[in-house]
């Protein structure tokens, strides 16, 4: 039996790591190995965390930081910090109030939420109840007319943007929380979506080819579903800096570099690696998010010095959920912006304006 969230923050947690230690106790063995899981062999799991660690800052002293603040602005919002929840689905798996209680959090500490299409509260509740800025992350319905209908649904709840994830059409075996006998209880699944028909297979043909990826979307259905909104559409789980050209090509009004967590296809870039590529391509004509493996201030400063407009956090506000609630979320959501602002104090910069590449290296000069 996993043990209730906590009441209280106790002592011993501050820092992300102490709310994944703590987590594990708060829920059930099978939605552990679901959080936690990569694709295969969980290589790029591992990578994601690697990438930020092994990145050096060049630290600057004695600088006066008087006045600094982590403000943000992105897509005409202005947040108070640059972390945002990520799409994470399903959430009453991990607490009872599942998305009400991220949302509240994030809402509370003046930071933008965005709320999976596998939300496990309906998304217009969801809505009503948040207190600060929601987007909506889209996945593909299987045809144009049902994925149109979602979109307008949330935009008639007053979701303010659309992250449209085309890293996952199909995803890679989870090897653990298949050995966990996981799968999302039905009660939670389909709670704001219909269940996809797939094709019928016969024959020589292919459950992958001919099934899952005939009725995946392509550039072409993200450029018309693009059209189909006056509000922004970004695309989450770009790597490849031509992929990040095509979908400012496409109306893109934003990207997020991505690869899921490590949950789709091991073995791809972190996007660590990826983000400067992709930063380079797009010539500052889109504001770029990134996330995988950000656990401390300090991998959020290394971000935005490669040129992210923002980060997204998606395990550890989890593991802050099934700890404690919202209360839980948003005090992890104070230590990360505690910890940006010590990172960006000791590296001598007083706006995320200030945080240029050159901190990464010794060439900083100023
Ligand atoms: C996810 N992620 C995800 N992404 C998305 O676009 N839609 C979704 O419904 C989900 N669901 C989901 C469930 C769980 C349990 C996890 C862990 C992740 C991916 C998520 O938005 C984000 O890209 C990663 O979680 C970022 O990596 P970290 O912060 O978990 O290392
Ligand atoms: C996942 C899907 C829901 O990563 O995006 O579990």
């Amino acid at each position: 039996m996993s043990k209730p969230p906590l009441q209280a923050i106790p002592r011993d947690i501050i820092c992300a790591a102490d709310y994944e230690r703590h987590a594990v106790e708060h829920m059930p063995h099978a939605a552990w190995e679901y959080l936690q899981g990569g694709a295969a062999e969980e290589h790029t799991v591992k990578a994601n965390l690697a990438s930020w660690q092994h990145c050096e800052i060049w630290p600057r002293v004695l600088a006066d930081v008087r006045g600094g603040h982590t403000r943000c602005t992105l897509l005409g919002e202005t947040l108070a910090h640059p972390i945002i929840l990520a799409p994470v689905a399903s959430q009453r798996l991990f607490h009872a109030q599942g998305e009400m209680a991220s949302v509240l959090a994030s809402g509370v500490m003046g930071g933008l939420a965005v709320v999976s299409t596998q939300a496990s509260v309906p998304l217009e509740e969801i809505a009503i109840n948040a207190q600060g800025l929601l987007w909506f992350q889209l996945y593909w319905q299987g045809n144009r007319d049902a994925t149109l209908a979602l979109m307008k649904r949330a935009e008639a709840a007053g979701y303010r943007a659309f992250m449209f994830t085309v890293d996952a059409p199909i995803s890679g075996a989870r090897n653990r929380e298949q050995r966990a006998g996981f799968s999302v209880p039905p009660e939670m699944a389909h709670i704001n979506a219909q269940p996809i028909q797939l094709p019928a297979i016969q024959g020589s043909m292919s459950a992958i080819f001919d099934g899952l990826m005939a009725i995946a979307p392509t550039w072409n259905d993200m450029k018309w579903l693009a059209e189909q909104t006056s509000l922004p559409m970004l695309l989450k789980g770009i790597l490849h800096p031509k992929d990040a050209s095509k979908a400012v090509d496409i109306g893109a009004a934003g990207l997020v570099v991505s690869n899921h967590g490590g949950r789709v296809l091991d073995g791809v870039p972190t996007a660590f690696s990826a983000l400067p590529r992709v930063v380079e391509a797009v010539h500052g004509a889109v504001p770029v998010l990134v996330d995988g493996g950000i656990r401390r201030g300090t991998d959020i400063l290394k971000a935005q010095a490669l040129g992210a407009t923002a980060v997204m956090i998606g395990r550890p506000y989890i593991y802050a959920l099934a700890t404690a609630g919202a209360l839980g979320v948003a005090h992890l959501i104070r230590v990360l912006q505690e910890e940006l602002e010590i990172a960006m104090a000791l590296s001598g910069c007083k706006t995320l304006d200030d945080i240029h590449p050159n901190i990464l290296t010794a060439s900083n000069t100023r």
